[in-house]
C-alpha cells in the first residue's frame, strides 16, 4: 500500500485475488494481571488487521522479560491470555521470541489475509459519509488512575473488558456494509487517528462531542487530573487542523485526545448504510457503537469539533 497514508498495517499483494496484511505491536503492562495483559496485547495487535477488513491467520509473540525479577508463571499466564484471544480470532500462534530485559514488554506480530476488493484503508472516506465509533473511549485516563491505585475491582474489570474485546465482529460488519474507510483508535487518540484519516482521504471530518461514547468513570477521573502525557502530544499534533464550534467541555477534550490501548474502529460509511451498520454492530456484541459525526467535504485534512 505504500507508507504515505500512515495506514494501520502493511499490505502485500499475493495475486489478483488476495493480499497479506502484516503488523506488529508491543508494549509494557497496563494492568497487573498477567493473563489479562496477554489478552490485551493480543487484541491490540490483532486490531490493525481488523482495521483493514482482513482476517488474521497467524501470530508470533514478542516478549521482553525481567527473568531475575518476575517468576516464570507470569510469562506462562501472559502467553495463555494472548493465546486465548488469538484462538478467538481464528488465528494460530505459530512461534515467537523472548529476550531478557529490565522492563516487561509483550506483543505480537500478526499476519492476516484479505480479498483485494475488500481492503479497507484510512484513505477512502467520502463527503456525506457517517462516522461510527465501535468502542467507548477513556482507557488512557482510567489506566492512569489505575496506576495510582484509584480503581475498584469493578472498574478494573470494566476497562479490561473494553481492551480485551476483539474488533473481529466490528470488522466483519463494516466489510459487509461496504465501509469506505476505517482505522483503529490507539495511541494518537480518536482525534489523532481521525486526522490521519482526514489527511489520507482528503476530507474534513466533523465530530459531535456529546455523541462520543466513553467509559463513564473517565469523566470524573479526567476532572480530577488523571490524564496521560500522550494527551498533550495528541493535542499538539492535531491543533493546527482543528476548528471548534459551540461549547465543548474540558473533559470532552481529555477524552477525545486520550491515547487508547486496543481501542475500537472508527468507520466511515455511506449515510444510507449507517443505520444498518449500527444495528448489526449492536446485535453482534458491539453494544456501545455510536454514530459520532460525518464527513463534510473535500479538504487537505481538517477536523471540526462541535459541542
Ligand atoms: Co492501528
Ligand atoms: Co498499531
Amino acid at each position: 500500500m505504500g507508507f504515505e497514508t500512515a495506514d494501520d498495517a502493511g499490505v502485500y499483494r499475493l495475486n489478483d485475488r488476495q493480499s497479506l496484511v502484516l503488523t506488529v505491536d508491543f508494549f509494557t503492562p497496563i494492568v497487573d494481571d498477567p493473563y489479562t495483559f496477554g489478552q490485551i496485547a493480543a487484541a491490540n495487535a490483532l486490531s490493525d488487521i481488523y482495521a483493514m477488513g482482513a482476517e488474521p491467520l497467524t501470530a508470533l509473540s514478542i516478549c521482553c522479560f525481567p527473568i531475575k525479577e518476575l517468576p516464570p508463571p507470569v510469562f506462562t499466564e501472559m502467553l495463555k491470555g494472548g493465546m486465548e484471544k488469538i484462538h478467538e480470532a481464528g488465528a494460530a500462534l505459530v512461534g515467537g521470541h523472548s529476550v531478557e530485559d529490565k522492563e516487561l514488554k509483550l506483543g505480537f506480530a500478526v499476519t492476516g489475509i484479505v480479498d483485494n476488493d475488500k481492503i479497507v484503508t484510512n484513505a477512502g472516506a467520502q463527503a456525506g459519509d457517517r462516522l461510527v465509533l465501535t468502542k467507548p473511549l477513556g482507557v488512557g485516563i482510567i489506566t492512569t488512575a489505575l496506576k495510582s491505585g484509584k480503581l475498584t475491582k469493578e472498574m478494573i474489570d470494566r476497562v479490561s473488558a473494553v481492551m480485551t474485546t476483539l474488533n473481529k465482529e466490528a470488522a466483519r460488519a463494516m466489510v459487509k456494509h461496504g465501509a469506505h474507510a476505517a482505522t483503529d483508535i490507539t495511541g494518537y487518540g480518536l482525534m489523532g487517528h481521525a486526522l490521519e484519516m482526514a489527511r489520507a482521504s482528503g476530507v474534513a471530518l466533523e465530530f459531535w462531542a456529546s455523541q462520543v461514547p466513553y467509559i463513564s468513570e473517565a469523566k470524573t477521573f479526567a476532572q480530577k487530573g488523571y490524564i496521560t502525557g500522550g494527551e498533550k502530544r495528541n493535542l499538539d499534533f492535531v491543533k493546527k487542523s482543528l476548528t471548534k464550534e459551540g461549547e465543548i467541555h474540558d473533559y470532552h477534550i481529555n477524552i477525545l485526545f486520550d491515547p487508547q490501548t486496543s481501542g475500537g474502529l472508527l468507520i466511515a460509511v455511506a449515510s444510507d448504510k449507517a443505520e444498518d451498520l449500527l444495528k448489526e454492530l449492536q446485535a453482534t456484541g458491539t453494544g456501545e457503537a455510536s454514530l459520532i459525526g460525518r464527513v463534510t467535504g473535500k479538504s487537505e485534512g481538517t477536523l471540526i469539533l462541535k459541542g
